[in-house]
């Protein structure tokens, strides 16, 4: 009798144990960083697992204490499986090797990690992974744990990947020859993804402008498709009203989707917590940002910033600055020490004498903070997804320059569907940049795009409010899949 009282109210202490794995980018740690905080805050013990490459980024840019999580919020380090790089790298590794080498090399040191895990005092009750590492379900087999997986691209990206398969079916991909991708054939409407009504070949994840059948990128992706289906559920960092045409796609495919974005909307709503301080960013924040939009007005300021992985030529560059500086503007210009291809210093100085007191030129900034400033008034961005639901969630309308990877069909949604961005031509002129700066944050267009990413904004804080859309989900899953024993 004693030993099963013993028992109960040891069972009665043990938290639940949510391990979480990202694939280990700055554009996908961030919201499944917020993800364990809001697990953390619902009762689970958490395990976040970075790379060894990513820990000594975050040690140096955060400081030694930037990884003392809590006694029920730590970290753990595994190998990327990619050569070492020299300790003082301070750049976004290439996506393309990353994924090779995670998928390659990265799942024998994870089960191992997983195993030692479970036997400690608390075991693994669930396993939550970044979409694009859906290999790791062989992992939680292993211990028969569910799988989660969360998407932190949008739902138009989901689709479109579970579509590849359809488009190379078709014979809309690969294309004939380079020329294809200049001569029109990008406008090339695509009607065999329901849930993406009227997008053209162009507003589809990048991946897809291939000439070889056996591109990497798109096999990757494919398998990672073909995998999504063994998961036990899958989350999505968005809301209903963001996207609810592929999000009603995704869900009459899979019985466990379930959105539960905005994150940090969530996170924003939530009681405050011991882990408030513990960030995620890889490089150093640059605290001037804010004490420089102090002195601005409301609204006035465009807010410049490209993510973590693209890179521009030294014209895109010069085009870029000359037309931030000829439309009179303030604005806040974010360069990272990696983002011109053969580095920043062609900023002239007859450039730098011109915007001295408009312009703010700084390496990182804490985001989030910036683009809720109220003098923010737009923000031009290559629209990764984070940063489009964060501007979402700030009320800030956008301007779009899309690089790569999903972000055309992020460009797609927020300047067509939701219609409250711009988007800039690629081939990028200074007169172009000058007058759609002017146009969002003294035009008409502006008025109205600003004043229907206020609507979004207040929709995406009723979703994560208690009893709000997203907020339920969160619940839901939480009861119904990763604490349900296998
Ligand atoms: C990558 C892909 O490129 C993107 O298309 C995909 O949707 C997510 O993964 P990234 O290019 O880095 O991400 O862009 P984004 O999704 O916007 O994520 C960047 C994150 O870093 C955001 O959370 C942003 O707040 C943060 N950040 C960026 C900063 O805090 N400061 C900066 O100066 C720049």
């Amino acid at each position: 009798k004693m030993n099963k009282q013993t028992e109960m109210s040891d069972s009665a202490e043990r938290k639940p144990h949510a391990v979480l794995l990202p694939f280990p980018i700055q554009g996908h740690i961030n919201p499944l960083f917020k993800l364990a905080k809001l697990l953390h805050l619902r009762g689970f013990h958490i395990t976040f697992v970075h790379t060894e490459y990513n820990h000594k980024r975050l040690l140096k840019s955060r400081g030694p204490n930037a990884l003392n999580g809590l006694s029920d919020f730590h970290f753990e380090t595994i190998p990327d499986g990619l050569p070492t790089t020299d300790d003082d790298a301070d750049v976004t590794q290439d996506v393309g090797l990353l994924c090779k080498a995670v998928r390659e090399n990265l799942l024998t040191p994870f089960c191992d990690l997983l195993a030692r895990l479970n036997r400690s005092a608390t075991p693994v009750t669930c396993l939550v992974s970044d979409l694009i590492m859906t290999f790791a379900i062989e992992a939680a087999q292993e211990l028969s744990l569910p799988f989660v997986l969360f998407s932190t691209s949008g739902s138009g990206f989901l689709l479109s990947i579970l579509h590849f398969g359809t488009l190379f079916d078709k014979g809309l991909i690969p294309l004939k020859d380079e020329s294809y991708l200049t001569n029109g054939y990008l406008d090339t409407k695509v009607d065999c993804i329901p849930g993406m009504k009227n997008f053209r070949l162009k507003d589809l994840p990048a991946f897809i402008r291939i000439t070889d059948p056996n591109n990497f990128m798109v096999e990757f992706l494919i398998e990672v498709a073909d995998n999504v289906h063994r998961a036990s559920a899958i989350l999505l960092n968005t809301f209903d009203e963001l996207e609810s045409d592929a999000l009603n796609a995704l869900s009459s495919m899979f019985p466990s989707v379930y959105a539960v974005g905005p994150v940090t909307s969530l996170l924003h709503q939530s009681p405050p917590s011991p882990l408030d301080s513990l960030g995620s960013n890889l490089w150093k924040e640059d605290a001037e940002c804010l004490e420089w939009l102090e002195s601005k007005e409301a609204k006035s300021v465009v807010y410049v910033n490209f993510g973590s992985i693209a890179v521009m030529s030294p014209e895109k560059i010069l085009e870029l600055a000359w037309g931030l500086a000829n439309s009179k503007r303030p604005f806040l210009w974010i360069i990272r020490p990696d983002l011109v291809i053969g580095g920043s210093e062609i900023l002239s100085p007859e450039f730098v004498n011109e915007i001295s007191d408009r312009g703010l030129i700084a390496s990182w900034s804490p985001q989030e903070e910036v683009l809720n400033h109220p003098s923010i008034g737009a923000f031009l961005t290559h629209c990764g997804w984070n940063s489009t639901v964060e501007s979402i969630c700030a009320g800030v309308p956008l301007l779009c320059w899309p690089f790569y990877a999903d972000q055309p069909t992020n460009c797609r949604y927020i300047c067509s569907e939701l219609g409250i961005g711009i988007e800039i031509d690629t081939n990028v002129k200074r007169k172009e940049v000058e007058k759609v700066v002017n146009e969002l944050i003294v035009g008409e267009k502006g008025k109205e795009m600003r004043q229907k990413a206020m609507e979004l904004k207040k929709k995406a804080e009723n979703n994560t409010r208690l009893g709000g859309g997203s907020y339920v989900n969160l619940e839901k899953v939480i009861g119904e899949v990763l604490l349900k024993q296998n």
